[in-house]
């Protein structure tokens, strides 16, 4: 007996997590639109742009007609309305599966039943029937023999693990733990999977700051201003892999090592009110969009299980006019109700076609409210020894006006960003700059990169596009030292804050 421990204990180092079907991005198709596209008009949209997972919220029959015979694999949902009954009567259940699943597989490809929405913290009072109500939903699926391809889970809000970062600390708020438990279980003897919503537009609109934007859109950070996780030396460039390695933290430590995390939604807004929502800009849509697919669709995985895929549904397909609340509310679709790209999505290079990638038109400008000076050295570094053609910035030449540090930095920004062909790394400038997609020309001042021109920069070729070469070294007395004091500092916190997630 002794000596089969350590291969036990191999085994079980094996039989961690393994995604059943590779990496995959989905969408999530809400319907409170005041002017709703038919379903045969959304199965064409979803085709045309090669989307081929779908969540629906519900499990509309017309809609289940439209996806039948689609390739569209389908997670049809338990509404929370129909929750309660679902959860206290195994017949119910078993009538509601017969109806909205048994009576549409094999024609429309059903791969999940999703049994309510984030009802822990949506209904906290319906909790004790979340467990019976999942159970009753994989009964039936076992009785039509469709338990096998069709999984059972029920999404939950990241909000229900606490002290998610460092990661390694992370755990399921302790009053859920009587209903996370057995559904744990229940994930594992069924083969299932853990449903996660991951928002970190939220997790970086509540931390007051401590969470750069930067961090939260999955934009490259210098390897100093990285999260390290002090338990495990983990490195966390991005907010979404903290949270999903809470999530399998968390699990962790309740001794479930074997169950798959799968992102039920994610996603940024592309509009929000001016005041209240800055951040829900097209701009950090697209980056927060185009970045997460690729980061899904690599298989990169998270630093807790490198390689392993987290399937991903993006929130949302369209915009719903008709949810109440804040402005960003009405505003995380892809397409308005015509189908019509609110954005274009830059996904060049990661082989899907999704919202219509046809340009690669990106330009590099100054951050609003970047400090001046800062701005400045950068300024002059671009100019200097970062060889751009400055000429036009002149008195008297067409990109004179308006005559401030950040229009003119805007314009040297990106005639550098163009000239070194739009590599990573080369739109940073010490942190004062940002990615857009929206060409910043005006008047007879034409951007490089603007009509498909390159810009006037001579000769670059020998500078290499790192960050430290993009830094504002020509002399300035405030610059690159107090940016990277401040950025420690952030780095700090993002350790030592129990609850920033
Ligand atoms: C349904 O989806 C599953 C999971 O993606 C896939 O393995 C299967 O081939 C699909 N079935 C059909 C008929 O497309
Ligand atoms: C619930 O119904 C299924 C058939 O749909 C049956 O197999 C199962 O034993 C029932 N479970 C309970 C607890 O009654
Ligand atoms: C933990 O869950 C309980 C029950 O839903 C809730 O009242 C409490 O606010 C949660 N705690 C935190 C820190 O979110
Ligand atoms: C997890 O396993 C440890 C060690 O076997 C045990 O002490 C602990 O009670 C278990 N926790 C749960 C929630 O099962
Ligand atoms: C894709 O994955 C490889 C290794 O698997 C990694 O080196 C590369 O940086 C990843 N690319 C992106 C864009 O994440
Ligand atoms: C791109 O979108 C336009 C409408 O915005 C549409 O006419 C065109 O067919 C789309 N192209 C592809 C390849 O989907
Ligand atoms: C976009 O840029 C990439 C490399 O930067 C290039 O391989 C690709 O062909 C470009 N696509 C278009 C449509 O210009
Ligand atoms: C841009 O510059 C590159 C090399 O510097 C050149 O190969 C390319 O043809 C130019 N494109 C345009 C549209 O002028
Ligand atoms: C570019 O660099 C080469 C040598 O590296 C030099 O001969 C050439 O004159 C330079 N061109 C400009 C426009 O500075
Ligand atoms: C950038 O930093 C690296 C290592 O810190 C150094 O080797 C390199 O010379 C630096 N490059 C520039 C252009 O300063």
């Amino acid at each position: 007996m002794e000596s089969m421990a350590p291969f036990l204990l191999l085994l079980l180092a094996i039989s961690v997590v393994h995604a059943d079907e590779g990496a995959y991005i989905g969408v999530n198709v809400g319907t409170a639109l005041s002017d709703m596209p038919s379903p045969t008009q959304v199965v064409a949209l979803l085709k045309s742009q090669e989307i081929r997972h779908v969540r629906l919220y519900d499990a509309d029959p017309a809609m289940l007609a439209a996806l039948a015979n689609s390739g569209i694999r389908v997670t049809v949902s338990v509404p929370n309305e129909q929750l309660l009954a679902v959860g206290q009567s195994n017949a119910t259940a078993a009538n509601w599966v017969s109806r909205n699943v048994v009576a549409h597989v094999p024609a429309v490809n059903i791969t999940a039943v999703a049994v309510g929405s984030e009802v822990l913290t949506a209904l906290p009072n319906a909790a004790p029937l979340l467990v019976p109500a999942v159970r009753y939903v994989h009964s039936a699926l076992v009785a039509a023999n469709l338990d096998r391809q069709i999984k059972v889970s029920t999404p939950h809000s990241s909000s229900i693990i606490l002290d998610s970062f460092p990661p390694s600390q992370a755990f399921f708020n302790r009053s859920l733990e009587p209903v996370m438990v057995p559904m744990l279980k229940f994930l594992q003897s069924t083969g299932s999977y853990l449903m996660l919503n991951v928002y970190p537009y939220y997790d970086y609109m509540q931390s007051n700051g401590v969470i750069p934007l930067d961090y939260a859109l999955f934009r490259p950070l210098p390897p100093n201003k990285e999260a390290v996780d002090a338990n495990t030396l983990l490195h966390y460039t991005n907010v979404f892999d903290a949270v999903v390695d809470a999530a399998y933290f968390a699990m962790a430590y309740l001794n479930v090592t074997n169950v798959p995390v799968v992102v039920l939604e994610s996603g940024w807004p592309h509009k929000g009110d001016p005041s209240e929502e800055p951040d829900a800009t097209a701009d950090n849509a697209d980056t927060y969009n185009s970045n997460l697919i690729r980061h899904v669709l690599n298989s990169t995985g998270t630093p807790k299980h490198p390689g392993i895929a987290v399937p991903t549904y993006i929130y949302e397909l369209y915009d719903e006019d008709q949810r109440p609340g804040a402005v960003s509310e009405r505003n995380w679709g892809l397409f308005d109700a015509n189908g019509v790209p609110v954005y274009t999505l830059h996904l060049t290079g990661s082989g899907v076609l999704l919202a219509n990638d046809t340009t690669n038109q990106t330009y590099c400008i100054a951050k609003e409210g970047a400090d001046a000076k800062l701005l400045q050295a950068a300024l002059d570094w671009a100019c200097g020894p970062g060889k751009v053609d400055c000429s036009v910035l002149m008195q008297g030449q067409p990109c004179y006006d308006p005559d401030t540090v950040e229009a003119h930095a805007t314009y040297a920004f990106n005639a550098y960003y163009h000239g070194m062909g739009m590599g990573s790394g080369t739109c940073y400038f010490n942190g004062v700059a940002t990615i857009t997609t929206t060409d910043p020309s005006h008047g007879d001042c034409t951007f490089p990169g603007s009509g498909g021109k390159n810009g006037t920069f001579l000769n670059g070729t020998s500078l290499a596009p790192s960050s430290n070469s993009t830094s504002a070294q020509s002399g300035s007395p405030h610059s690159y030292r107090d940016i990277m004091q401040l950025l420690q500092i952030v780095g700090v916190f993002l350790l030592s804050l129990p609850l920033f997630l």
